[in-house]
């Protein structure tokens, strides 16, 4: 049974009328709403700097937002109920003295503020500082999109300047892999069965791939991609933060700093890839035209917003190590890119051949015992084994057993950003990220961001519709080992 949560929030919307809002944030509040799981009296407050007034601004969600909102046909009562949640708040998030505006809105009666900064990072500080002089921060939360900032030093900035305002358990830094029903999945297969964890470490495993593939361009978001590249749009955040599930230690209980600190213990062990390293153990990639499912795509320059000389990486393979007892000299590959072969999120965990086969070769293949997990676009578990083809002799074949969790479990999965929403309202911090986790994670791909900022060599091409340049096969080739489409 859904629960409503707690009673009385105000949920400030900044950004109200961005590309987030429209597309995630207002679908998933709907959602929620739709599900029975606001509180009867929680309100949206949405604030952006438009000539709209409120009628207007309701007209503009009508238009915009209802058409991205996903699952069942749209019943008009729920639709209008959903509306007369929504106040419209005009207002310049850079005149901290149009803050008033906002305080008479909120009035005395809602307790529990939430600032929802869907805005450019540009505008988390003087939003937060205007907060403060308004006197409306405490007891407040505020939820930080990414990016945030541009590079450790850009981030620490705004850490130190929002910390100042808010404590830390005020703030709720967003990465929304982390809501993904998939990826709390990954806690439970490792912390709640006792199958896998013998067998989770250096001694039995080979190496593991971690790939995020994405079938999509840049999505009219030219300007925005083209200064920030793959490694800070997916790699900093999203592909460190699954690696870091994958690898932590089993923390004491699901408590959000119990989670983080061995999250933190991961990022901070992860060895650092510097100068020359960096040529062998990073593949950066750009992708041109091709066909993604038949249909001719444009190249990565052509794109509108990017500048046509852009070195910007639209594709990232890189070859992680953990320095610990756990994990030392286990090669993590991990991989991500647009425009590739398909949508796919998986993690495949590669154990170690028999150390002495007395069925032929065959049992020596790398590769025949494997875990893979699926994240995307479905949520599946496939361990790999071998096993004696029938007859007299004694052959081996590779055979799989199988789970599909979506026929497993028939209900819905919930959107990520509505889980998150509703931690948000209720409080919980587990799946938000740290300052200090966000942080190291921004220290090791420092030297990355640095060297290619100084390279002269462009990032290498890929066609649209494959999976990237082929060094970045050769990255796994000179480790004995291939990507799992790569397998015949
Ligand atoms: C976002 C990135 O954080 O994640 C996008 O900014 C990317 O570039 C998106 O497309 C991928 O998310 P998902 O949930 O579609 O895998």
């Amino acid at each position: 049974m859904n629960q409503p949560g707690p009673p009385g929030f105000a949920f400030v919307l900044f950004g109200g009328t961005g590309d987030l809002a429209m597309r995630k944030i207002l679908p998933a509040l709907y959602a929620a709403h739709r599900d029975g799981m606001l509180a009867p009296d929680g309100r949206i407050i949405s604030v952006a700097m438009t000539t709209l007034d409120h009628s207007g601004y309701l007209g503009w969600v009508d238009e915009h937002v209802k058409p991205r909102i996903s699952g069942t046909a749209i019943d008009d009562g729920v639709w209008r109920s959903f509306l007369e949640r929504i106040t419209y708040v005009a207002l310049d998030a850079g005149q901290p003295e149009a803050f008033s505006v906002l305080r008479e809105t909120l009035g005395a009666a809602h307790g529990r503020r939430i600032f929802y900064l869907a805005t450019g990072p540009a505008l988390f500080v003087p939003i937060c500082s205007a907060l403060g002089t308004a006197g409306l921060t405490e007891g407040a939360r505020v939820v930080l999109e990414k990016p945030l900032g541009y590079d450790l030093e850009s981030s620490t900035a705004i850490n130190d300047a929002v910390g100042r305002i808010f404590n830390e358990e005020q703030i709720y830094r967003i990465d929304h892999y982390l809501g993904k029903e998939a990826v709390q999945n990954l806690f439970a297969l490792r912390f709640g069965n006792s199958l896998f964890e013998p067998l989770w470490r250096r001694e039995w495993v080979e190496s593991i791939q971690i790939t995020v593939a994405e079938e999509l361009g840049v999505e009219g978001r030219g300007n925005f991609y083209d200064q920030t590249g793959a490694l800070r749009d997916m790699v900093q955040n999203h592909l460190l933060q699954l690696m870091s599930i994958v690898a932590m230690e089993p923390p004491r209980s699901m408590d959000a700093d119990a989670v983080r600190d061995e999250k933190l213990r991961v990022l901070r062990a992860l060895k650092p890839v510097l100068g020359e390293q960096i040529r062998q153990s990073v593949v950066r990639g750009q992708y041109h035209a091709g066909a993604i499912n038949g249909v001719s795509v444009p190249a990565y320059h052509a794109e509108p917003g990017v500048r046509p000389e852009s070195r910007t990486e639209t594709f990232v393979a890189l070859k992680v190590e953990v320095e610990n007892w756990r994990w030392a000299g286990v090669p993590f590959f991990l991989r991500t890119g647009k425009r590739l072969g398909a949508r796919v999120a998986e993690i495949v965990v590669n154990f170690r051949t028999v150390p002495h086969s007395a069925l032929g070769p065959m049992a020596l293949r790398p590769g025949s015992n494997r875990l893979t997990i699926r994240l995307q676009p479905t949520e599946s578990i496939r361990l790999s084994a071998l096993a004696k083809q029938p007859g007299l002799g004694m052959t081996l074949q590779g055979v799989y057993l199988d789970l599909a969790f979506d026929q497993f479990f028939q209900q819905d999965r919930m959107e990520a950003y509505q889980r998150l929403l509703l931690d948000v309202i209720a409080g919980r911090l587990a799946l938000f990220v740290r300052r200090d986790e966000q942080e190291a994670a921004w220290r090791w791909v420092a030297p990355i961001i640095d060297d290619w900022a100084t390279q002269d060599t462009p990032p290498r091409s890929y066609s649209s519709g494959t999976w990237g340049p082929a060094a970045a096969s050769a990255l796994l080739a000179r480790h004995n080992t291939c990507w799992l489409e790569e397998e015949n």
